[in-house]
């Protein structure tokens, strides 16, 4: 059983104890959260934990198909029900019959839908498109949406009256970024899960200065991006190019990385040599500065030059310098084919 949510913050432990407690209730749930949070592993966890662990769990992406498509999914049709229905297809509410229907991406759903499934929901019985015999909903319904809906009530895109009826039981997964304390944790879970996927021995180990970045990064794709960066990192993606698309991330999301992080490490190292008096902030915010400027010239200058092949001619055009000014960098920077 892979799904497992992790995590000893509290919000995390408290979601745990609702599983628990309402899995055998079936009444609705509306599972809330940005992108990765782990909705969908809730949504599984409430399904294992519940007596209805036997029967199917059917998930649906009401995101992913267009209206028409969508609703024949959801409810199934008769033969005959429009064209191209040459045979009688369950939706999927019937297939899900005393197991779990999970409602992915609800707030994608088209209003017209949304009328239907509201209509289905307080009535507890549907038809089939082209039918007439109504089909008992026995499905728990649990669904789940990466929108803020109380937003989208306000200005009309979800129906307040479906939101109600979905919203018996409210799962809010915290992001990322409000536990960064649980960082650690799943950052070995994830290291021992590939580990074991890719079936690679023990060998990779995640270094000092990733993992400080990992407490600072903001994490938009929430654990997701967490799990990604670090299969990438297990197939071999160079950690120190890694570091600079997240500290770009961040840049690029309006958050300043703290100065420390963009010092060369060898820098860094050799402030701590033995006898040095050397504190292990730098002396002035302009020397932090310029050594910031000075590491990620380098780094810009020397992937261009690895990408022209060491042509200086083709890296002074991409990087928009003349000819001199190139030179007179790389002679500056002490930038050499060794460090490429
Ligand atoms: N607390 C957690 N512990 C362990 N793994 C987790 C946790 N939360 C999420 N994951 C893992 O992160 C990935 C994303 O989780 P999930 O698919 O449930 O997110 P989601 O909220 O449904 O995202 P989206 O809105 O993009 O569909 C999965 O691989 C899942 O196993
Ligand atoms: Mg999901």
């Amino acid at each position: 059983m892979k799904h497992i949510l992790l995590g000893k913050h509290p919000s995390i432990k408290k979601i745990r104890e609702l599983i628990t407690m309402v899995s055998d209730t079936a009444f609705n749930v509306l599972i809330l959260g940005e992108t990765g949070t782990g909705k969908e592993v809730v949504a599984r966890l409430l399904h294992y934990a519940s007596s209805r662990r036997n029967k199917r769990f059917i998930k649906i992406n009401c995101a992913a198909l267009p209206l028409t498509l969508l609703e024949s999914e959801l409810f199934g049709y008769k033969k005959g029900a429009f064209t191209g229905a040459d045979k009688s297809k369950p939706g999927k509410f019937e297939l899900a019959s005393d197991g779990v229907i999970f409602l992915d991406e609800i707030g994608d759903m088209p209003l017209v839908l949304q009328a239907k499934m509201l209509q289905v929901l307080q009535s507890g019985e549907f038809n089939r498109l082209g039918g007439t015999e109504d089909v008992k909903v026995n499905a728990w319904v649990i669904a789940s949406t990466h929108h803020d809906l109380e937003k989208d009530m306000k200005v009309g895109l979800f129906r307040e009256d479906l939101y109600y009826r979905l919203n018996i039981i409210k799962v809010e997964m915290p992001s990322l970024a409000e536990r960064k304390k649980d960082i650690p944790l799943l950052t070995n879970h994830f290291i021992n899960e590939h580990r074991r996927d890719l079936k690679i021995g023990d060998h990779f180990k995640l270094n000092g200065d990733l993992r400080k970045l990992f407490q600072l990064y903001h994490w938009p794709g929430n654990v997701r991006e967490l799990s990604s960066t670090i299969l990438r990192l297990m197939m071999g993606d160079d950690p120190e190019k890694l570091r600079f698309e997240l500290l770009g991330n961040m840049k690029a999301d309006g958050l300043t990385p703290p100065l420390k992080l963009f010092l060369d490490p060898s820098e860094e190292a050799g402030k701590g040599k033995k006898g040095s008096k050397e504190p292990d902030i730098p002396k002035s915010l302009k020397d932090l500065k310029r050594n910031a400027a000075n590491y990620i010239e380098k780094k810009v200058i020397l992937h261009a030059l690895e990408m022209t092949g060491w042509n200086k001619r083709q890296t002074a055009n991409i990087l928009k310098v003349s000819y001199k000014t190139l030179f007179y960098k790389i002679d500056n920077l002490g930038i050499g084919r060794e460090q490429a």
